[in-house]
């Protein structure tokens, strides 16, 4: 019988514990994310045993949108559920193509949605105005991609434990804004003209109760029968996510396993099952690597402060869910004791955990915040002017890939600057400066200088899958390299290497930069070698014969680096 309940129950153990928490301290500095492909494979595998394929899995890019999660999902050949165009854009650059792409969002971008279908992907949708928008704009076309219809089921949707943010998680309780309401589903659908091949419904988030997966299929069911019965071809049913996660010794939550095991009885023949886990997928398969910062005691507590909080651990304080911390010899903290672990920021509500026993925790120390995948990241604010954490991707090898944290000139209230635009000056008025003087305030670099910089390639390497390292020698008048001198080296470094990747013997189309990037805050010397490295991410091809790609680059010590956005 135990072996029953276990089964049952999900399980808080994970690879986090076999972690040497000091090593990797040693290796990637702090703070970063840290993701496992090997527990994402995993959850990937166990739901596919409900959809029988990967392509059925719609991970859903809110729950987290780093690009070292989305491109180990496309590898598997998971599909997304976006809300938006930039969550579409992050699918598509991870390299997750249209066919596996589903745009739901809660404001339908008509323009958006028709671009999709004729594409090809599936487009979810419950403003039926939105959709009857759709409908005309296609003028009657056929269309590649499929139209879902997003339900709203009028079944019991209900939590087993009653908790207090019920209200905030409840997606397809009566009372949410979102679905069609089950009972105005036929006669809307009725008057479509377009086909609906698919229904939606996520019963919410972080439920512990199966029944309401239940009774969320059943109605689906129901509908779709309905459906079938007035022409539509309803194949596709999309039972959502919404499938709880531990979090903490004391939570409980059915296991995946189990999942599967109570919903594959009640599939029927002649309907393909999709699913949008966002929790049950990322949940458990990504930590976050923290420092001690300082030690502080008041009254009877001591206060052991971290370098990140809540700038990216929102939900600590928004729906009060506390991650388990491991302390630096990867053994969890306890629950209880008169220590707490609070973040770095002006906010009273910033505490990590309330109570624990931190033992003989110092100032430097690594600790690590583990099942921290799901709505992490992806709720981080810049409170206190915090910026993003870097990523390591670690595979069953060890560490795969690394993506740098954001810089301090990455922020986009500092890289957005503002005009001051027609307004009085100091003086009072206007003032037209001479040509002349501009003329004398002017670079003799930039305007003379700058176009006699050469360099030549000395050879190239490719070191991974889509990296390349390329080496130049450089000369200039000026004994770095410049601003405008890198701009024409990493664009050229880009062209060569990538026509390299795509096969091509001579440069024959013309290719041409259309967003650019650079730090160049340390110098890179001219006069002697320098080696480049550039990595591309997936290649988004489009129905029109246009291809977009970003490339990053850096020289070895990141003393100058960017990304690149070509089309071509
Ligand atoms: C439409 C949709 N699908 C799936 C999910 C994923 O939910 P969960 O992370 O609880 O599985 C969400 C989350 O809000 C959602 O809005």
């Amino acid at each position: 019988m135990e072996t029953d309940v276990k089964k049952k129950i999900a399980s808080l153990e994970s690879w986090t514990t076999r972690l040497s928490i000091r090593e990797l301290y040693a290796e990637f500095g702090s703070p970063f994310w840290i993701v496992s492909k090997k527990q994402l494979t995993q959850n990937v595998n166990n739901y596919a045993a409900f959809t029988r394929s990967n392509a059925r899995i719609l991970f859903p890019v809110k729950t987290n949108p780093s690009l070292a999660i989305l491109e180990v999902l496309a590898e598997l050949g998971v599909g997304a559920d976006c809300a938006n165009r930039n969550e579409v854009d992050l699918a598509l650059f991870a390299g997750i193509p249209y066919e596996r792409i589903a745009y739901n969002g809660p404001v339908q971008d008509v323009c958006l949605s028709t671009n999709l279908l004729q594409k090809g992907a599936i487009v979810v949708m419950d403003d039926p105005d939105a959709v009857l928008e759709v409908q005309d704009r296609l003028k009657g076309r056929q269309f590649p991609g499929k139209l879902w219809l997003r339900v709203n089921p009028n079944v019991k949707i209900k939590y087993e434990k009653e908790n207090e943010n019920q209200e905030l998680m409840s997606h397809a309780s009566a009372s949410s804004k979102f679905g069609i309401p089950a009972e105005e589903m036929v006669n809307f659908v009725k008057g479509l003209k377009m086909p609906v091949s698919g229904l939606h419904v996520h019963v919410g988030t972080m439920m512990d109760n199966l029944l309401s997966f239940h009774n969320s299929m059943a109605g689906m069911h129901a509908l779709a029968q309905d459906l079938n019965a007035i022409g539509h071809p309803v194949k596709d049913l999309d039972v959502g996510g919404g499938l709880g996660i531990p979090f903490m010794e004391g939570d409980e939550f059915p296991s995946l396993e189990y999942w599967v095991e109570q919903m594959n009885p009640l599939r029927q023949k002649g309907y393909k099952y999709y699913v949008e886990p966002g929790h049950a997928i990322v949940g458990n398969a990504v930590s976050l690597l923290v420092t001690v910062e300082s030690i502080k005691h008041s009254r009877n507590r001591r206060w052991i402060v971290t370098n990140v909080g809540t700038d990216q651990l929102a939900k600590v304080t928004l729906l009060r869910w506390p991650h388990r911390i491991l302390g630096p010899d990867s053994k969890p903290l306890p629950k209880g004791g008169t220590d707490a672990i609070a973040g770095p920021l002006c906010f009273a509500g910033d505490v990590l955990m309330q109570e624990t026993d931190a033992g003989g925790i110092e100032i430097g120390d690594p600790l690590l915040i583990t099942h921290a995948g799901a709505y992490t990241f992806s709720l981080s604010n810049r409170f206190n002017g915090r910026l993003a954490p870097a990523w390591v991707l670690m595979d069953e090898d060890g560490f795969q890939k690394r993506m740098n944290s954001e810089g301090r000139y990455d922020n986009i209230f500092l890289t957005n600057y503002f005009y001051g635009l027609r307004q009085q000056t100091e003086e009072g008025e206007e003032r037209v400066i001479p040509k002349q003087k501009i003329e004398s305030l002017s670079s003799g670099y930039l305007k003379k200088l700058a176009c006699q910089d050469e360099f030549e390639y000395l050879g190239m390497t490719k070191i991974g899958e889509r990296t390349y390292e390329i080496d130049v020698m450089t000369e200039s008048k000026v004994d770095f390299i410049s601003m405008p001198f890198a701009i024409r080296i990493f664009g050229d470094a880009v062209i060569v290497t990538l026509l390299e990747h795509l096969g091509a013997e001579k440069k024959e189309v013309p290719i041409w930069g259309r967003k650019l990037n650079l730090d160049c805050f340390g110098q890179v010397k001219t006069g002697v070698p320098v080696r480049l490295r550039v990595s591309f991410s997936n290649l988004i091809k489009e129905l029109n014969g246009t291809n977009t790609v970003i490339a990053r680059f850096e020289t070895e010590c990141w003393n100058c680096s960017g990304n690149l956005v070509i089309k071509f």
